[in-house]
């Protein structure tokens, strides 16, 4: 009997209960047991580390659909964690720790379901699994993962960034003004491209692509409508001007006397019950992981590739992507995926009308 641990790390999105439990399934139906770390490795920090034992009467079905993780992901504002350790430089301190307290549970295998910042550090930090094998499954509402077509999360994103939007369609025809609405997504434009398209904006503004601030202006002025949806991604910057990306547009928009307001979904992309594509795809990843660790992989993660599912390399995935700065650790350096300019939706965008940037 085999002995596997899961944690969730990094940002939550809807999906990761699901990923837990479809993994809490296929692994009682191969005998083996598995275990919970509480707080990501946050719950390797104590003497007796922090888990529970899984089952359907810690995790039953009707909990696997909504949004966050049963396990936590871990508190940012704790003292003790790899941000401050690589703050102070006591990295190889810290993670001596977490070894220590992954020998005391001693499991056959991992599975971590992380972003691209917690695979990036679990690959440069690879020396504290080298006991057991590790498992990675991609999750993050910005699809921000190279070598996998989608990460958990993201549709239901999309399906809340949506409702978000189509909702403020609605007060916007009344009033006869837009909506900015800023979407999360980081460096990655692929939600607020997706959301975009499947909301009918106006615009959308990704970081991958550059705009001109005052071809929008025209293609707002010209529109036949006197009222929309322009969505603009986190990532996106204007040069000359800081503040929050649809703050500066909004600006940009008034002060050409288009009646606009700003509108902010914030974490509620990260929230919401997981779609029934997520689902399907938390419980491909979760069995790929099971079978992964059944035929002897370690430091893979699980992927879609082309409708297939597969495991790549960790070492792979951490180099595919554009090189940027991680956020939330000072000096790691992630992997980003980024929209493509022969992205299909960006090509679909622009045939419908949508002002995308420059893209010719
Ligand atoms: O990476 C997921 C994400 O939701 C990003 O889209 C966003 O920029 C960030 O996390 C928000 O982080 P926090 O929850 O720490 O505010």
């Amino acid at each position: 009997m085999k002995k596997i641990g899961i944690m969730t790390t990094g940002g939550d999105c809807s999906g990761l209960n699901s990923v837990i439990y479809n993994i809490m399934r296929g692994a009682k139906k191969r005998g083996w047991a598995v275990y919970g770390i509480l707080d990501g490795t946050d719950g390797l920090i104590p003497e007796k580390p922090n888990i529970i034992r899984l089952d359907q009467d810690v995790l039953p079905q009707e909990y696997s659909f909504i949004a966050g993780s049963f396990l936590r992901n871990g508190n940012n504002s704790q003292n003790n964690n790899f941000e401050k350790a690589v703050q102070t430089n006591k990295v190889a301190q810290f993670t001596k720790q977490l070894k220590k307290s992954l020998a005391k549970i001693n499991l056959d295998a991992l599975i971590l379901i992380g972003g691209n910042g917690s695979l990036s550090l679990a690959w440069q930090n690879r020396d504290m699994y080298s006991d057991m094998q590790l498992v990675c499954i991609p999750k993050t509402i910005d699809m921000d993962i190279p070598l996998t077509d989608i990460t958990i999360g993201f549709d239901t994103a999309v399906s809340q960034l949506t409702r978000f939007c189509d909702d403020l369609l609605l007060t916007a025809r009344s009033h006869h003004r837009w909506f900015v609405v800023q979407s999360m997504g980081r460096k990655c434009g692929m939600l607020a491209l997706t959301a975009g398209v499947a909301s009918g904006a106006s615009a959308i503004l990704i970081p991958e692509i550059k705009f001109d601030v005052d071809k929008l202006v025209k293609h707002i002025q010209s529109s036949d409508s006197d009222y929309g949806i322009i969505m603009v991604s986190e990532g996106i910057s204007l040069r000359g001007h800081s503040g929050e990306p649809a703050t500066m547009i909004s600006r940009k928009l008034t002060a050409a006397g288009i009646a606009n307001r700003t509108a902010f979904p914030e974490h509620i992309q990260r929230a919401g019950n997981t779609t029934p594509n997520d689902r399907i795809l938390a419980s491909q990843m979760a069995i790929a992981a099971l079978d992964a660790i059944a035929n002897n992989e370690t430091y893979v993660m699980t992927a879609l590739q082309n409708g297939e599912i597969t495991t790549v390399g960790l070492d792979a995935v951490v180099n595919a992507g554009k090189p940027s700065r991680d956020p939330n650790i000072s000096g790691l350096i992630i992997s980003d995926a980024i929209v493509d300019d022969d992205n299909p939706l960006l090509i679909a965008a622009d045939e419908m009308g949508i002002y995308i940037g420059e893209t010719k």
